[in-house]
């Protein structure tokens, strides 16, 4: 266990070896959170004061990610629901094989974490951000699946806001639109696909991870007292048209 002392808030972020991941990881610590990255490897993260193995496809590894925080930590103050996985192609396309993991791990991994970890958010009157996407608020053709579960992400967000607001547990998501990282590392390059992207962003850039950290942590902050169910955009004006 920490030393009890230790008041900082504790942060379990998944997927915290992934691009915004790190990110994530990195801001949360510098803004005084003690952080634990979960992700299919448990390998170091900066930021990060433990890494945790967890794989969302399981309830049994959610369970085990939150009792191993809870153990070494004593608490759990903000769950940040980052860990993801995307597909590409349009819907006639897509083979179940390639579609049902993309549920099972953006929509059903994220439900199994916030299960996970309600009763100990409960006691810290804590906080859960979910990781939604542009894709979650507007239709983007070939993007349905991945698409889909990120506006069943907003929803949730919406529904768990309202369940647990009498707990004290505010629940939020950000909804960025492209980032690089490593799930993006397949189009960033294509000079074709990033002009037409570019094109439908107001703005006209793509997003830093850490611009997506940090709408996260202020929506995990006491500054966001009175903000539960919210869905943030962080996409230069996307979802506005
Ligand atoms: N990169 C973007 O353009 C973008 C835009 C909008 C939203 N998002 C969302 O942000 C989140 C992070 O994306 P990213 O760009 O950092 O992706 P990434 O691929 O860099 O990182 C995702 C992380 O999730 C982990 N992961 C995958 N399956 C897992 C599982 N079954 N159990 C546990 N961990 C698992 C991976 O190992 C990886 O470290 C995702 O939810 C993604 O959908 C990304």
């Amino acid at each position: 266990m920490a030393d009890p002392t230790d008041n900082r808030p504790v942060a379990l972020v998944t997927g915290g070896a992934g691009g915004i991941g790190r990110a994530l990881c990195a801001d949360l610590a510098e803004h005084g959170h003690t952080v634990v990255s979960a992700d299919l490897v448990a390998d170091p993260v900066p930021g990060a004061a433990h890494s945790v193995e967890l794989d969302l496809r399981s309830g049994e590894s959610c369970w085990a990610a939150v009792a191993e925080v809870l153990d070494r930590f004593g608490r759990l103050d903000l769950l940040v629901n980052n860990a993801g996985i995307n597909a590409r192609g349009r819907v006639e396309d897509v083979p179940e094989e390639v579609w049902l993991p993309v549920v099972d791990v953006n929509l059903n991994g994220t439900l199994r974490m916030c299960q996970a970890a309600y009763a100990a958010l409960v006691e810290s009157r804590g906080a859960i951000v979910n990781l939604a996407s542009t894709g979650g608020l507007v239709a983007i053709a070939g993007s349905a699946v991945y698409g889909v579960t990120k506006a069943a992400v907003i929803h949730l967000t919406k529904v768990l806001a309202l369940e647990w607001a009498g707990a004290g547990v505010r629940v939020n998501a950000v909804a960025p639109t492209i980032v690089p990282s490593p799930m993006t590392a397949d189009v960033v390059d294509d000079a074709e696909y990033m002009a037409a992207k570019l094109a439908s962003i107001p703005l006209g850039r793509v997003v830093d991870a850490a611009e997506v950290a940090a709408a996260a942590r202020w929506l995990a902050s006491p500054a966001a007292g009175m903000v539960t169910g919210h869905t943030l955009p962080v996409d230069g004006g996307v979802s506005v048209l």
